[in-house]
């Protein structure tokens, strides 16, 4: 695999001290590091440490000619694979939220387009404020992955969550060495593979003006995409018209119609591993878009539709197509139209959930029940982002059951490796 160019940016906490360590740890899993400083954070940990165990030169400020000269901020940014920022402080956090630029280390966060994590790190009574928490809420609502806080004793001499995720951990969240990364903050199973993730509703256009569409908000589509990014994929998303912001380090190609739909997925489907259909689909459109405004003259008006194209059985079809996973949003009887869904478009799973007055669509969080040829799997109410994490590590397994024959070669090398 290519060496990861990791961008760590330190702000200033106590846990700052450890940030040698880290930079160590990093390079250690193979990572090439450059550093980059907040002024509070030169309270905590030299330059000179932090040169010297990267082995490049440390990064302070947005103004030095010099260094901006060697490699001008948006190269580092273009440079980097991942932007890591540990530890991360309450107001840093706050300025990335904000998404104001005061220093060079916020301006990097807005230049880059590469994922971005974050481990937070101050006291607990801090981190429980609902300033941090909201900021930690539209921080990850954007992608990016928060790692931690951990729980323990704390520099001011309290204990409770808030300590900085000990280096090795986040290092291994962050790099692809899944047997030891499986061990502590997060495994990356999907590395390599690219996802695609169909979201949101279609309109189906009547006239200029006018249109039929539905009640998806995106929601389950996006986590989903978020965690397969978190998973280490390579995430494509085609998103219907949803006011949400794109996830960090995602491509997202925004789509209107089922048709559009269906274009944009069979234009990028070639190099795709799995595909997840959660996009709501409007299943007919009307026979014809008038192209004038219809005016409101007769006292009753019928509108023509026809069907949409099934994008999800289409992919499904493709001969060496991805791994297809599609989603059951049924009102009832919910098992017996799943498991007809899943033999009817040849799918390999199903994820089904029940929808209805408060359930399923525009809610923060869903129940669901996968099915698949040989078996399945319950998955309690949770919010919608902790459910798609837990389905992304469901789908990567049979995705590497039934796919992925190469990576059960590379893990076989990795387990017989010592
Ligand atoms: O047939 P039904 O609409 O219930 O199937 C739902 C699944 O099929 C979902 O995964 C949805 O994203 C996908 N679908 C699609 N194209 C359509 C209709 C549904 O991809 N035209």
């Amino acid at each position: 695999m290519a060496q990861q160019k990791i961008l760590l940016g330190v702000t200033g906490g106590i846990a700052a001290y450890k940030t040698p360590e880290l930079v160590r740890r990093l390079r250690d899993r193979g990572a090439a590091v450059q550093v980059v400083m907040t002024r509070s954070a030169a309270r905590f940990v030299t330059e000179t440490v932090l040169q010297a165990v990267s082995g490049h030169p440390v990064r302070t400020n947005l103004w030095d000619e010099q260094a901006e000269a060697a490699m001008g901020h948006i190269e580092l940014a273009r440079w980097a694979d991942h932007v890591l920022i540990a530890p991360a402080t309450a107001e840093f956090m706050a300025r990335l939220a904000a998404g104001s630029a005061p220093d060079l280390l916020t301006t990097l966060c807005l230049a880059t387009r590469a994922p971005l994590s974050i481990a937070p790190a101050m006291n607990h009574v801090m981190w429980d404020h609902a300033a941090v928490q909201a900021n930690r809420e539209c921080l990850q609502s954007r992608g990016v992955r928060i790692l931690g806080p951990a729980e323990g004793d704390q520099a001011c001499g309290e204990t409770g969550l808030g300590r900085m995720v000990e280096p090795d951990a986040i290092a291994a969240a962050l790099l692809a060495d899944a047997t030891l990364a499986g061990a502590t903050v997060g495994s990356q199973p999907l590395q390599g593979r690219t996802v695609m993730v169909t979201a949101g509703p279609t309109r189906e256009a009547i006239d200029p003006v006018r249109f039929v569409s539905n009640r998806s908000s995106g929601k389950m589509g996006y986590a989903l995409a978020q965690a397969a990014a978190e998973a280490g994929a390579r995430v494509v998303l085609v998103s219907g018209p949803v006011q949400r912001p794109v996830p960090q380090g995602l491509e997202r190609i925004m789509i209107e119609s089922a048709e559009e739909l269906f274009a944009a997925t069979h234009a990028h489907i070639d190099d795709v591993d799995i595909f997840i259909a959660a996009a709501a689909v409007s299943d007919y459109r009307p026979r014809r878009v008038e192209s004038q405004k219809i005016k409101k003259t007769r006292a009753e008006m019928t509108l023509d539709f026809v069907k949409s194209p099934d994008i999800l059985a289409s992919v499904a079809k493709l001969a060496s197509g991805p791994f297809t996973v599609g989603f059951a949003a049924e009102t009832h009887k919910v098992r017996e139209h799943a498991l007809t869904k899943l033999a009817a478009k040849q799918l390999d799973m199903i994820i089904a959930n029940e929808v209805g007055a408060g359930i399923g669509f525009e809610q923060d969080e869903n129940a669901a029940h996968v099915y698949w040829r040989d078996g399945d799997q319950a998955f309690p109410l949770a919010h919608k982002s902790t459910l798609a994490r837990a389905l992304i590590e469901l789908i990567a397994q049979r995705y590497n059951v039934g796919f992925g024959e190469d990576t059960a070669v590379e893990l076989t090398a990795l387990a017989s490796r010592d």
